[in-house]
């Protein structure tokens, strides 16, 4: 059999067991992996109450930058449900949605991470406290350890994170240069977005003023508790 015929009937079987028996209507559901049903989630502070980011700022990032990779997310799990049902797409094709695909999922979930992370007093608590003191010597030392590795992306874009790591159950400060880097096995705890978009209105080329502005504004108690959950994940 020729690869032209066996694509057929393989297209024909696969068809078929897709739609066999099954209402119309029900030909439309996704399988979960790509129902594309994500939404946004509304911030959890008064974006009007921030120390040193304009409501502006925060609105246009939320709106713009994690609304726009959360309707993107949904279109790229749209296409690849579609692509499930197409073996001819082209692996160059296959190959741009997976990539957008990791783009996108790293894009949305630190995104969320950082803007839950938001909102609170500046003012570290618990278990994290103690935790970072004792992997890095100090509070101080951690956080001039993340601030060094935020000057080093500053002007480029990327993300930093404290992150906790599940295989080495140790605290890290972790560089990422886009959406799409965590580290192996890395929780990231804290996260500081350093893509332009989420300084510039209010700091321009200022990048360091922002990461000043972003410590007054962390809330450890969700860091706190992330820390916690991530020591309980690494148990398992
Ligand atoms: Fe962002």
């Amino acid at each position: 059999m020729d690869q032209s015929s066996r694509r057929t009937i393989l297209k024909a079987g696969l068809a078929a067991s897709l739609t066999a028996g099954v209402p119309a209507l029900a030909q439309e559901v996704r399988p979960p992996v790509f129902a594309g049903m994500h939404t946004p989630k509304p911030l959890t502070f008064d974006p009007s109450k921030l120390v040193g980011l304009s409501e502006r700022l925060v609105m246009s990032h939320w709106e713009n930058n994690y609304v726009g990779s959360v309707n993107a997310l949904n279109m790229i799990e749209e296409r690849l449900a579609k692509a499930m049902q197409d073996p001819d797409v082209h692996q160059l094709v296959y190959a741009g949605l997976k990539r957008e695909e990791l783009h996108r999922t790293g894009s949305v979930i630190l995104h969320e991470l950082y803007f839950e992370g938001l909102g609170g007093d500046g003012q570290p608590t618990g278990g994290m406290a103690i935790g970072i003191a004792q992997a890095f010597g100090s509070f101080e030392a951690w956080q001039a350890e993340f601030m060094r590795t935020a000057r080093a992306l500053g002007g480029g874009s990327g993300w930093v994170m404290l992150s906790y790591n599940l295989y080495t159950k140790s605290l890290h400060t972790y560089w990422a240069p886009d959406h799409m880097h965590n580290a192996t096995m890395g929780v990231p705890l804290l996260a500081l977005d350093m893509y332009e978009h989420s300084y510039h209105m209010d700091y321009g080329t200022k990048a360091m003023q922002y990461v000043d502005v972003f410590f007054k504004n962390v809330d450890w108690k969700i860091v706190n508790q992330r820390y916690t959950r991530a020591r309980r994940m690494s148990e398992i």
